[in-house]
């Protein structure tokens, strides 16, 4: 695994990674993930993908039924992430997939995170959540007609599923906050320009090239910052669904907003310390003085 590192820092250089056809999304490892893929292969599966994903766009009246009562259901006391951010996270990525997803299955979601960490040479734990997550998904019966090689049957889903739901999570969290402590309602799509759920994407370039004036030599990792103004990134694995988390943010925090009481005050916060995706843990929020 490459230890040479570089982080672009300028907006433009970061597009223009995001954008080039020199710069690989793979960190080296043979895997159908549509992450880590590139080219022809990559454009394929992106198409199955995004035919999932049409599933939720517009947004079915049902869920935004269920997200309207997950938040019309928060009380005098409550948690962001546990009570709002991850129910309607899960309700979403449920529709995306097309079958329902039991506490454990989110669970398991929630482990592999880690996928990321191919970057780095590692795995563990999360690869053992991702082989229950494939084995879910097969026994469903997600993906039984579409055009793809058997690994990608198997992984496909387990990375939509995590595309889903981990940065709708975190971002309904953090905006959700925002909201507790400000009182003023922002649209999803300003908000995610501010929040950055996912703060950096890694490429790695396949020749020597200059990105709008920044040297990368090939082989070397390339991180890409986000936080810039492209929250779902650029390019080829721009967010394909963009569209749904920003509908799913704009219902689930107009509802919050609703529910919100003056009184009600954030008591405890807890941020989650991974480096690529930003995020909290929990943020309890009470009515009282
Ligand atoms: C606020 C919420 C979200 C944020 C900030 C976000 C951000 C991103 C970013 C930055 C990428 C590009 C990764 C790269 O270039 O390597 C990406 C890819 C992806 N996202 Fe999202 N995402 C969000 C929600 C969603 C949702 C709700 C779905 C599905 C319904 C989704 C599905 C995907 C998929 C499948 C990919 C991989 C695309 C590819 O590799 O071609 N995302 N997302």
């Amino acid at each position: 695994m490459a230890h040479d590192h570089t982080v672009l820092s300028t907006r433009a250089a970061c597009l223009a990674a995001l954008r080039s056809s020199a710069l690989s999304s793979n960190p080296g490892s043979a895997q159908a993930n549509l992450l880590f893929m590139d080219g022809p292969a990559h454009t394929r599966l992106r198409e199955v993908v995004r035919g999932m994903i049409a599933r939720a766009e517009p947004l079915p009246p049902d869920v935004r039924a269920r997200i309207e009562g997950i938040a019309g259901g928060l009380g005098d006391e409550f948690d962001l992430v546990a009570d709002f951010a991850r129910p309607v996270a899960a309700a979403v990525t449920a529709v995306v997939l097309g079958v329902d997803l039991p506490p454990r299955v989110i669970d398991d979601i929630e482990a592999v995170t880690a996928n990321l960490d191919a970057w780095f040479g590692r795995g563990g734990a999360a690869d053992t959540a991702a082989l229950r997550l494939a084995m879910f998904f097969a026994r469903a019966g997600v993906l039984p007609e579409a055009d793809v090689t058997e690994e990608e049957r198997l992984v496909t889903p387990v990375v939509l599923a995590h595309a889903a739901f981990e940065n709708s999570r975190n971002f309904l969290a953090l905006a959700g906050l925002r909201l507790v402590v400000e009182r003023r309602p922002e649209d999803a799509r300003s908000l995610a320009n501010e929040i950055v759920p996912a703060r950096l994407v890694y490429r790695r370039p396949t020749e020597d090239v200059e990105l709008a004036g920044h040297p990368v030599r090939a082989g070397q990792t390339v991180a890409v910052r986000l936080d810039d103004g492209l929250p779902f990134g650029a390019g080829p694995h721009t967010c394909p669904g963009a569209g749904v988390a920003l509908a799913e943010a704009d219902v689930a925090l107009s509802a919050l907003a609703r529910v919100l009481r003056p009184g009600h005050r954030v008591r405890e916060v807890e941020y989650s310390t991974h480096p690529v995706f930003h995020g909290l843990e929990r943020a309890v929020v009470r009515l009282g003085n």
